[in-house]
């Protein structure tokens, strides 16, 4: 794993920004593997203002989606497909057919996890962002996730409902259950760029970058992708 440490989280923001569009501009047409969360924010804000400035194009472009929250349709405003939408996507000019993710109402999950497991396979993704969870969850595959899996829907581990409830109006609007792009999945990507930032993330990267590679810590199976890069700032890589 390529490791960058930065001062801050704004150096964080234009250390990946660089990653990201170098990828589409060596080819317009690339397939990206997207996240949600706060820390890809900076990052999504520099793509809309290179954009806005330089003209880059996303008219070819297509993306797919790490995971949703079950049961909230792409309307709602934490919805992953509204977060999308808001913070990238309208400011890139990428249109909802170029775009892909789980669909939280669909009343099959089986038959939802078998149709994006579907997509995926015919959008092999030429980088995957991701972000950390502090029990070192990948896009929302739990700690005890085996490696081998595809799309699926999980029920959130308390910690992560803890920690995502800071975006909802009360703990208990956030939804148990999500629809997640598996680990084999985020494995396939050509690259993958995972950042972190902020000192409650120190604990999963330590165990992401040093640990042992295993089930109990997700992340850890980053070790074995050959191509993956991240980017952590000082309070995040402060135990490495
Ligand atoms: C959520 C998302 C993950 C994300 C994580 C960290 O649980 N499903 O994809 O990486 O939160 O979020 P944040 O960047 O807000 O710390």
């Amino acid at each position: 794993m390529k490791i960058i440490v930065t001062d801050n989280y704004e150096e964080l923001s234009d250390k990946a920004a660089e990653v990201m569009l170098a990828v589409v501009k060596a080819d317009p047409s690339a397939v990206l593997g997207l996240a949600t969360g706060t820390t890809p924010l900076g990052l999504y804000a520099r793509l809309v203002r290179d954009r806005a400035e330089n003209g880059t194009s996303y008219a070819r472009v297509r993306t797919a989606n790490l995971d949703e929250y079950k049961g909230l349709p792409k309307t709602h405003e934490q919805s992953y497909a509204y977060f999308m939408k808001k913070n990238l996507f309208d400011g890139l000019g990428i249109a909802p057919g170029q775009t892909n993710i789980e669909d939280g109402t669909a009343a099959d999950e089986a038959a939802e996890c078998a149709r994006y497991d579907a997509v995926l396979e015919t959008l092999p993704r030429d980088i995957q962002l991701l972000g950390l969870g502090s029990n070192g969850h990948i896009a929302f595959n739990e700690p005890g996730t085996p490696f081998g899996s595809g799309t699926h829907v999980v029920e959130l581990a308390e910690s992560t409902v803890k920690d995502n409830a800071r975006l909802f109006a009360d703990i208990a609007e956030v939804p148990r259950k999500a629809f997640t792009m598996g680990i084999r999945q985020i494995m396939q990507a050509r690259r993958i760029l995972i950042l972190a930032s902020g000192a409650n993330k120190a604990d999963a990267v330590y165990k992401m970058v040093c640990g042992p590679v295993t089930e109990a810590v997700p992340a850890s199976v980053l070790q074995l992708h050959p191509c993956c890069t991240l980017i952590a700032d000082k309070a995040a890589a402060a135990k490495l």
